[in-house]
């Protein structure tokens, strides 16, 4: 598994300003759709293309564009789905599937409440969106899933991340053939008793949505 944090300082500037408590939830739904831009611009460096001719207005040279089939991206829902139209703005050729999976706050195990997802993934490159990397319960169900399904390249991008995720996700992936990359704008510093990111930004479907 190949773990890619940011580093750049547009990245940990309108990180910042997302970790405040006092900002407001359109700010921070326009933040994660920025970062996500920025995020994917790192994960879409080995999406699939193939080569093409283009006539220019002096003459034919040789270009590329994204080959099918098209990169299939799944946002988790509820917080995933702030990070669906940065995504898309990036790629917008495209497909988008959706998996529903909601943590149990007592056991912090991840299950599925819903998906929409092409039957067959064989040759598909994925991207998930989920924007905390936690405990890695979450994202680790959600990968066995499009796995499942015959994905065959898989990456998660993340906001944020916490080493207990990362240990969690390279153990359950160690002897996976599939190769599965993380792209996150930051590696916190761990989890509190309550399975939230330290320091973190709170429970980012809250921060998006509010609270229901
Ligand atoms: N999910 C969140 O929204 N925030 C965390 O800190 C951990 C999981």
């Amino acid at each position: 598994m190949k773990v890619h944090i940011a580093d750049h300082p547009l990245i940990s500037h309108k990180l910042t300003v997302l970790r405040d408590e006092r900002t407001d939830s359109p700010t921070f739904r326009r933040l994660v759709e920025e970062l996500v831009t920025l995020l994917a611009y790192e994960a879409t460096r080995d999406v699939r293309t193939e080569v093409v001719s283009v006539k220019t207005p002096v003459t034919i040279t040789q270009g590329v564009k994204m080959a099918s089939p098209q990169p299939l991206v799944v946002p988790i829902l509820r917080a995933g789905l702030g990070m669906l139209d940065g995504m898309v703005r990036l790629i917008p050729t495209a497909e988008v599937g959706f998996l529903g999976m909601v943590r149990d706050e007592k056991t912090l195990l991840a299950s599925t409440y819903a998906n929409r997802l092409p039957h067959d993934l064989s040759g598909r490159q994925c991207f998930i969106l989920d924007p905390m990397l936690a405990t890695g319960g979450t994202l680790v169900a959600a990968i066995n899933y499009l796995i499942d399904l015959g994905a065959t390249d898989i990456t998660a991008i993340c906001i944020l991340a916490a080493p207990e995720g990362i240990a969690h996700m390279e153990k359950s992936f160690e002897n996976c053939e599939v190769p599965i990359t993380i792209v996150t704008g930051a590696l916190d510093i761990k989890l509190n008793e309550h399975g939230y990111i330290v320091p973190g930004l709170g429970d980012a479907g809250d921060r998006l949505y509010g609270v229901v």
